[in-house]
């Protein structure tokens, strides 16, 4: 081998390690996907019981749980320390890799008799922002059918003790079911949703 192709091998491998490098810093959005596995299931679904289903999430509403977070103004268990973890671009890369999953619902055992009460229920309060008996995640909200259930509990007694911000519109709806059907209005709505697949 000559000098100038010892050279240009050098140049040749140099490069490599930078672009290797380069790797091991941004990853791929189904390697950060993967780091979540543990807790919110294989690509997003869960296995329970208070860890929520990301599948089919809508980017805008993951990014802003994300930003709410990291700045410590949602009500977390561990989501706060996790997400201050994670760059805007990451969190960017998470947003797309969940927002394109189907979700795999588990079966939890909802009771079939509240579930029903708790299908009228949506209907007449909740319906207007969660589509689609609670499927959609158009509107920015999150995704309530097939949800696991114990994470809706804790999610709505966050919003109802004012620890989690709900919507001004949200809260009126809450309010009101509460005054008409007490807390077992709000527990036959979560049978409702985790009776959904
Ligand atoms: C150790 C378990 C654990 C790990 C790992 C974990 N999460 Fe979570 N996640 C939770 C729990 C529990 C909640 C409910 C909020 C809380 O108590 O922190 C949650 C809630 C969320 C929510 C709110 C969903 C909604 O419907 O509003 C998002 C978004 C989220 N996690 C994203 C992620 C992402 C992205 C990762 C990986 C980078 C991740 N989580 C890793 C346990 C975990
Ligand atoms: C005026 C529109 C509106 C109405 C009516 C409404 N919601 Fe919501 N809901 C939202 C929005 C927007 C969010 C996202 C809030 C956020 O995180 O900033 C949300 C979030 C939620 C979440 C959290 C989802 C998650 O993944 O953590 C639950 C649970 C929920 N709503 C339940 C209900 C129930 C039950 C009703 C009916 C009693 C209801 N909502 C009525 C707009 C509404």
């Amino acid at each position: 081998m000559n000098k100038k192709s010892i050279v240009k091998n050098l140049l040749i491998v140099s490069s490599l390690t930078i672009s290797g490098a380069a790797f091991a810093v941004t990853p791929s959005a189904s390697m950060l996907g993967n780091t979540c596995a543990g807790c919110h299931g294989t690509n997003g679904s869960s296995n329970g019981p208070a860890t929520p289903n990301l599948a089919g999430i809508s980017s805008e509403y993951f990014i802003d749980a994300m930003a709410e977070y990291k700045e410590d103004s949602r009500p977390a268990t561990i989501m706060s320390r996790i997400a201050k973890g994670y760059t805007d671009e990451e969190i960017q890369l998470l947003a797309t890799f969940f927002s394109e999953k189907k979700v795999v619902s588990i079966d939890q055992s909802a009771n079939a008799k509240k579930a029903r009460s708790g299908k009228k229920i949506h209907k007449k309060y909740c319906e207007k922002c969660h589509e689609d008996g609670g499927r959609s995640s158009e509107d920015d909200a999150g995704i309530l059918a097939s949800q696991m259930m114990p994470y809706l509990r804790n999610t709505i007694d966050d919003f109802i003790s004012g620890d989690r911000d709900m919507p001004k519109k949200m809260r009126k709806r809450i309010k009101s079911l509460q005054k008409q059907k007490g807390d077992k209005g709000i527990d036959q709505l979560i049978h409702y949703y985790g009776s959904q697949r």
